[in-house]
């Protein structure tokens, strides 16, 4: 059982112990009815606490009973607040640190509630694509009053319980402790002043009770839908919020409940919030490493050295500093130092000029960088990261300098984003000491972090990294070594379709708007005008040389030769006025992909969005499963946290495997073998990877 029971003179106190959250799982739920049971049938008790262990009250619904039968047996949670709402004796809530979603509820189901300040306070459900389903929306508006409420519910976001005590009217927490740390003491004596108060038998106060209204209901509710709406998009669950609510201000307290769990059961089928609960889960799991369990011992990192101050390496850098980590950059010449500072030092300024970064906080992370142009200063660095030029050549130089420089135990990172990590190990005599980190650009700002296990990598060095991402608040899967990795090999299929896409009769501007519609932060035109079209010439090219007969369009090479790098010339897919992002389709571009039509003789024709769309991101689900056969990602999910964290796919179809799960794999397997019949596409690309035959043939699924 995970609830402690445990009677301290006249007071029953009830204690949730389910770590790290006291998340309500079945055996908590049991444990609390138990204890209320014991509790009103022991004539000793007159008042009964509900108390949290550890560092939270409760964080709500239990994980790890996602989506199993558990999660709603008996008692379930609406049959734990009833229990606390029908004790005939009174209950105390004593809320600290944590009180989220259920963990919120139960609270409000209690006759009385005291907070320890300091105290998060949310309900966070939309989160998750749902509205909160145990009558937080029908009894949170009768203490805080509607506005707070709703915009409690309708944005997730916690707030801390001292500002909530504030609130003019508020009924949420009857008391507040002096500190976190006397909450224990206080809610005693509270409990015993409670018994006093009611030993009567005075009614106990219930929250369902309370009236709960809105003076311009109507007009606030209207008000409230439209601004939702904008922000919701796609997303089916806040304007259920607002309904939910409204219906808490004009139908009785158990109609308003039934409506409530009408929606959150609705909701909970959409696709939005199966992606939302999917990418909840594969977030954590992405941590998870089936060989490499999670008491490996971990090294210290306390100093980091970077190897290259252009554009990664600043950025790399940056996330460092951010983390109160020291740095030292080290470049072959002074002017590469001073420009990579310099970028630095204006990405922070830019910052502190938004209000997003505090001027000392500037100062501080300015004063943990320093910088290098001898290997003698960096030798001593836990870690360092190597982000110069990428080719081979130089990456051997760099690391066998950095072998005869580094102190044993030290990680040497590589950020490189094609290269064989397992070869420049091999320029070092420490290969269990080499691992990839590849960021993406900006560094500083995008959340992916694939952390690249080579094939002598060792588990200390992995279990190390991945720890590190965690600090640096990254987004961290792991992938084997292979052509691209886990992101960048699919990212070659889709920009070959794209090609393709425009070889038979799209514009550049007509793909990338269906790939938006669809919900992508930006089309591959656009990405590659962003990142510089000049980066994939030349991965292009040293591929014809490692695989020569190699299908795709030239369109993108030819391009190249127009000198149309994209946004950093001016000029690329699109047109770019001088200092402005905005893409303006070019007539130069629709040009040469004509005349190159005219010379490969292609009748152009009309393709439907939905082929466009179906195309590129079938072909990010082929080529998946090929690296999930290959063990280069050792679970689905960990595919879709690349795509959702580092190549903007949609986040409410919670990424490419998720995306084709719920699609189905049949019809994908069946819209591949259509796209094999098509004489300008690659026919052997669209075979169905082995492992997605085997799914459809199983009807299973990859999630
Ligand atoms: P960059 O050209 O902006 O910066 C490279 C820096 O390394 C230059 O400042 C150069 O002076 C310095 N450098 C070159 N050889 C050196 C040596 N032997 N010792 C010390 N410094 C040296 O290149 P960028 O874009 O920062 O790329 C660096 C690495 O990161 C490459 O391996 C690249 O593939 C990888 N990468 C790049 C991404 C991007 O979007 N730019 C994304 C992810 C990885």
């Amino acid at each position: 059982m995970t609830a402690e029971y445990k009677v301290i003179g006249d007071v029953a106190v009830i204690t949730m112990s389910n770590p790290p959250v006291n998340g309500l799982g079945l055996a908590t739920r049991v444990g609390i009815t138990n204890g209320l049971t014991q509790a009103n049938s022991d004539a000793a008790v007159k008042s009964i606490i509900i108390t949290g262990a550890g560092n939270a009250f409760s964080g709500g619904a239990d994980i790890n009973e996602f989506g199993s039968p558990k999660a709603i047996q008996e008692p379930n949670l609406l049959s734990v607040i009833r229990a606390c709402e029908n004790s005939a004796k009174p209950v105390l809530a004593a809320v600290h640190s944590v009180a989220m979603g259920g963990g919120l509820e139960l609270a409000l189901g209690c006759h009385y509630r005291i907070a320890a300040p300091g105290c998060k306070v949310a309900l966070p459900e939309v989160k998750l694509g749902l509205i909160p389903g145990a009558g937080g929306t029908q009894r949170l508006p009768r203490v805080l009053g509607v506005e707070p409420a709703l915009n409690m519910i309708v944005s997730g976001e916690p707030i801390n319980s001292e500002m909530l005590a504030m609130l003019p009217g508020q009924k949420l927490f009857d008391r507040m402790a002096t500190s976190a740390e006397s909450l224990a003491a206080e809610a005693m004596a509270y409990a015993k002043e409670l018994a006093a108060q009611h030993a009567d038998g005075s009614a106990l106060p219930l929250v369902r009770n309370l009236p709960c209204k809105h003076p311009q209901g109507d007009a606030y509710f209207q008000f409230a839908r439209n601004m939702v709406k904008g922000m919701a998009k796609n997303y089916p669950a806040p304007p259920k919020c607002v309904d939910a609510v409204e219906a808490a201000t004009k139908k009785k307290f158990e109609d308003g409940m039934v409506f409530e769990r009408e929606i959150f059961t609705n909701l909970m089928w959409t696709p939005e919030c199966r992606a939302l609960r999917h990418i909840f889960m594969a977030d954590r799991a992405a941590s998870k490493i089936p060989d490499v369990p999670s008491d490996t011992p971990k090294r210290t990192i306390a100093s980091v050295a970077v190897i290259g101050a252009g554009t990664m390496g600043g950025g790399i850098s940056m996330n460092f500093l951010n983390a109160g980590i020291p740095v030292k950059m080290l470049e072959m010449k002074q002017e590469a130092l001073d420009r990579g500072v310099a970028t630095i030092r204006k990405n922070y300024e830019a910052q502190v000029k938004k209000g997003k970064l505090k001027q000392d906080k500037y100062e501080q992370r300015m004063a943990l960088l320093t910088t290098t142009l001898s290997y003698d200063d960096i030798g001593s660095a836990d870690l360092v990261i190597e982000a110069v030029f990428e080719e081979m050549g130089v990456k051997e130089a760099v690391f066998k300098k950095l072998d005869e420089v580094m102190k044993p135990g030290a990680i040497l990172a590589s950020n490189t984003s094609t290269l064989d990590v397992n070869k420049i190990a091999s320029f070092t005599k420490r290969p269990e000491d080499v691992v990839g980190m590849h960021f993406f650009s900006p560094a500083n700002v995008m959340k992916l972090l694939e952390v690249i296990r080579g094939a002598k990598t060792s588990k200390e060095v992995l279990a190390t990294v991945m720890a590190l991402g965690k600090k640096i608040k990254k987004t961290a899967v792991v992938s084997g070594v292979c052509d691209g990795f886990i992101g960048n090999r699919m990212i070659e299929q889709y920009s070959r379709q794209a090609g393709f896409l425009i070889e038979e009769g799209c514009t550049p501007a007509q793909v990338d708007k269906a790939v938006e519609k669809f919900g992508f932060a930006m089309g591959p035109f656009r990405m590659g005008d962003l990142a510089g079209n000049d980066i994939g010439w030349a991965i292009r090219k040293r591929r014809n040389v490692e695989r020569p007969g190699m299908k795709y369009s030239k369109t993108a090479d030819l391009l190249c030769e127009m000198g149309r790098f994209g946004q950093k010339t001016g000029a690329g897919w699109y047109d770019y006025q001088a200092g402005k992002r905005d893409a303006i389709p070019s007539a130069l571009v629709v040009e040469m992909i004509e005349k190159h039509r005219a010379a490969e003789g292609i009748t152009p024709r009309k393709i439907s969005d939905e082929e466009i769309v179906q195309r590129l991101v079938f072909s990010l689900v082929n080529e998946a499963a090929h690296i999930l056969e290959e063990g280069i990602a050792s679970k689905a999910s960990d595919i879709d946290m690349v795509y959702l964290t580092g190549y903007g796919f949609p986040i409410f179809r919670g990424g490419p495997m998720l995306y084709a799960d719920q699609v189905g794999l049949f019809n994908v397997a069946e819209a591949m073998k259509r796209f094999a019949k098509n004489p300008r596409d690659d026919a052997a690309f669209w075979q169905p990877a082995p492992l997605l035959a085997r799914l459809v043939a199983d009807g299973k699924t990859f999630n």
